[in-house]
């Protein structure tokens, strides 16, 4: 009874050794006995049965008792699993714990590939489907099942006439009366021992307490969220303090051979003899819970084919209906083989009414990757809330918070206000954007924006507002979706805003070539070129990049996701977009360069240039933020956002919206700074033209390429624009927004 309790927390192994001969058993050291009563000998009875039935096949079984495995004392677990991600074949067969089903699914065989179908149908009638599948997969089999019930001194109940409680608050009632009573004639009796021992156990018992609140049978485990979990650990509490204590409620004894305790809550025993077992009791009649445990046999998927339908022979054997049939009547506790309650004979032994109506509850061993480690803190909360002094709101929240992920959204209480101002600050940069585009409209406004034709400002507008896309993305859940969007947002966000003026500054470039001027004729295709690029690139990230979303576990505090290009290809494919934009980027500043002079842009290019130099503090800052190690998810968003809002802002503000201000701002300005320049044109044509033959020369002497380039760049660097018209006459000069400005000043 004690080994079949003990087992819940023990990881079994089989392993068949040589050409299907041996099969190796190993047992934690978890165990109390220091023998195995169960698996040696059923491997005993398997290759007995295999002999007789003509099958070479053995099996053996390797132990690890407590007595001579120290080694694997701290984690079993991950031991068996260091050897199975080595894709070891050492072992063919494996006995685990049920709460291993998910941590094993990747290394072990899907055993319905290899078991005839009716006996993987006998097994899914039960909570077989939950307990031995992960994400649709048989990953084992229940070799024995241990499950709790509730027992009831009927010493007592007879004495006091009371009936077995169904529901809490008659176990509350009944058990208070008694002690009541008998206190009055001097003997102290304990009420419920709750049994919450410091392992593995406690979290069973605690689910069973909140799933038997659940508000009906059919209802699903309660969120720790709910009202009903609430209950669950109030009344857990108050039962501890009225009708227990502490040391009770900690103590891992079974009890059942003590006369002075009314209710255990214990796994199943076949003899319990001064109790009646029945269903653990629930917050409404009829609702109940039992964790299910015990262990489960898998098979190593990375043996060969021919070992793995031998191990599929053993499996099929221990697990089959006359196995199953013989360990229910003897333990007469409870099996998933759910058949079997429909078995006369063994209901002869067995109280099948009783099995049937189990409500049996498996442990959340899918909820993490790491159950143990989520298992250990919600103990330690738990064990907080009963023997400590923290509220069950609290313990609840903390509870939530291990597997809990948090997204930013408006009825998020904590954070509403800093969420809700930057979701403010977000639709007024819209609306201010939006608005300011009836700037373009305005007679008055048309030489400030003459640097663009309407239509490529309003593809700026566009760029802009597509940058602003991963912002709102970055509300509610993080999807791979979402994730992929806002990549994509800001790559062709990004091209948007800065094509059309490259294209503006090939077109005013001094040279013209058949590319400027194929560019210049081809102003839609030259930017849809770029666009088909990128949609390329996000494509091919979709593609190559399964996986954006990254879930962040913070210990005690709130886990969130964010996004990460998680790939190799991805990443690859993410760092040539970025050498796209960082040429864009290259390419404009040395268009800036070589037209810096010419006066009809000048304004135009230090907005550029500032916009430019403003992208590329940005781009540092973005690229630092990138190794903060956030622990609030609340942050990440703020200077996330902040970061976005003010690279779509400050571009917006450089590139479009300084515009309509600089008419207040350079009005007096303006007329001082024309009078000057007409004069400098004056000037500057005998030093320009000092250059112009500078250049002449470089080129005759053609000795080197290079400082022909750079001469050339500088020639280009210094040419103003107006000097030009007299120079050479193939350059067309597009109308001057100078000319045009000075018209509209007078
Ligand atoms: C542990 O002890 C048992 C019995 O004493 C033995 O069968 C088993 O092989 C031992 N296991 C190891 C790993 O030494
Ligand atoms: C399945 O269950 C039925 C009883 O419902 C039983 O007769 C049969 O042998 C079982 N089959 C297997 C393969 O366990
Ligand atoms: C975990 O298992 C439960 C019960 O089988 C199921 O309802 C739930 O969807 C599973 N969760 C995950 C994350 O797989
Ligand atoms: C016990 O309770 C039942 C009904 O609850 C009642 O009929 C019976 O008389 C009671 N017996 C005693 C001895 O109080
Ligand atoms: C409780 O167990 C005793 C002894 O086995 C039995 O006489 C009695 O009928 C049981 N009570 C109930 C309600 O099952
Ligand atoms: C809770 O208990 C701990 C230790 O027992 C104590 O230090 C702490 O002050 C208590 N907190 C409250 C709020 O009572």
């Amino acid at each position: 009874m004690k080994f079949n309790f003990k087992s819940l927390l023990i990881l079994h192994l089989f392993c068949l050794i040589g050409k299907i001969k041996g099969i190796k058993l190993l047992t934690t050291v978890l165990v109390y006995s220091n023998y195995d009563s169960t698996y040696t000998p059923m491997a005993k009875r398997f290759n007995e049965y295999a002999k007789e039935h003509n099958m070479d096949i053995e099996v053996e079984v390797e132990l690890f008792l407590r007595s001579n495995s120290s080694l694997f004392v701290d984690d079993y677990g991950s031991q068996i699993e260091h050897l199975l991600k080595k894709r070891s074949t050492k072992y063919d067969l494996f006995f685990y714990d049920v709460i291993y089903t998910p941590r094993y699914s990747p290394y072990f065989v899907d055993l319905r590939d290899y078991l005839p179908e009716e006996h993987i149908a006998n097994y899914s009638l039960g909570i077989s489907s939950e307990s031995c599948t992960h994400n649709g997969k048989w990953v084992g089999l229940h070799f024995s099942v241990t499950n709790s019930y509730l027992y009831s001194n009927y010493y007592y109940l007879n004495k006091y006439n009371k009936t077995i409680p169904q529901t809490w608050d008659e176990l509350f009632e009944t058990a208070k009366y008694i002690i009541e009573k008998e206190k009055e004639e001097g003997n102290k009796i304990i009420g419920y021992n709750g049994h919450f021992p410091d392992y593995e156990t406690a979290i069973s018992s605690a689910q069973e307490v909140i799933y038997s609140f659940r508000k009906t049978v059919d209802s699903p485990y309660p969120d720790y969220t709910s009202q009903e979990a609430l209950d669950a650990l109030n009344k857990l509490k108050e039962i501890k303090e009225t009708l227990s204590n502490d040391d009770i409620f900690k103590e891992d004894d079974n009890y059942l051979f003590w006369k002075n305790i009314l209710f255990i809550k214990y796994w199943n025993t076949a003899f319990a003899p001064y109790y009646n077992k029945t269903l653990l009791v629930g917050n409404k009649k009829g609702v109940s819970a039992s964790t299910i445990g015990g262990s489960l046999i898998g098979i190593n998927k990375y043996i060969s084919e021919e070992r793995i339908r031998a191990a599929a022979e053993f499996v099929r054997y221990i697990t089959s209906y006359e196995i199953q049939k013989e360990k229910i009547m003897y333990s007469k506790g409870y099996t998933t083989l759910t058949p079997l309650y429909d078995d006369e004979e063994v209901c002869q032994y067995v109280d099948c009414e009783l099995g049937k109506k189990v409500q049996p509850i498996i442990r959340p061993s899918n909820l993490t990757d790491n159950y143990d480690k989520y298992s250990t803190q919600f103990r330690k909360y738990f064990s907080d809330f009963l023997f400590g002094n923290k509220t069950a709101e609290e313990t609840l929240t903390r509870i939530n918070d291990i597997t809990g992920i948090y997204y930013v959204t408006l009825d998020n209480k904590e954070n509403y206000a800093i969420v809700l101002i930057i979701l403010i600050i977000t639709i007024i940069i819209i609306t201010i954007m939006t608005l300011s585009l009836i700037f373009l409209l305005i007679n008055r406004y048309k030489s400030w924006f003459s640097f663009l034709s309407a239509d490529l400002w309003l593809i700026i507008y566009f760029g802009l507002m597509i940058s602003i896309g991963p912002i709102i993305l970055r509300y509610g859940e993080i999807t791979h979706i979402k994730c992929h969007l806002g990549y994509s947002y800001l790559a062709l966000g990004y091209n948007l805003i800065y094509i059309p003026i490259l294209y503006k500054l090939i077109v005013n470039f001094q040279v013209k070539n058949k590319l400027t001027t194929w560019i210049q004729k081809n102003k839609y295709l030259f930017l849809v070129i770029f666009i088909l690029i990128d949609l390329i690139f996000i494509i091919l990230l979709y593609l190559l990049n399964p996986n954006y979303v990254v879930t962040n576990i913070i210990d005690e505090g709130k886990n969130f996701k964010y996004c990460k290009i998680t790939s190799t290809a991805g990443k690859l494919i993410f760092t040539t977009l970025f050498a796209e934009k960082l040429l864009i980027f290259l390419c404009i500043l040395m268009f800036i360069f070589m037209e810096w002079s010419l006066k009809k842009t000048s304004t135009d290019l230090k907005l550029i240039l500032s916009a430019i130099y403003t992208n590329a503090l940005i781009l540092i800052v973005s690229y630092i933020t990138h190794f903060i190690n956030y622990k609030d998810y609340i942050n990440k968003f703020i200077l996330d956002t902040s970061i976005k809002l003010f690279y779509v802002f400050s571009n917006y503000i450089y590139l479009y919206g300084i515009r309509t201000i600089l008419p207040f701002v350079l009005n007096n300005k303006e007329a001082a700074e024309r009078d000057k320049y007409l004069k400098k044109i004056i000037t500057s044509r005998s030093s320009n033209s000092h250059t112009k033959t500078n250049l002449i020369a470089t080129e005759n002497n053609s000795k080197n390429k290079f400082s022909i380039i750079t001469s050339k760049i500088m020639d280009f660097h210094y040419t103003t624009g107006e000097e030009e018209l007299t120079i050479s006459d193939d350059v067309s000069v597009p109308t001057a927004p100078q000319i045009q400005k000075s018209n509209v000043m007078q």
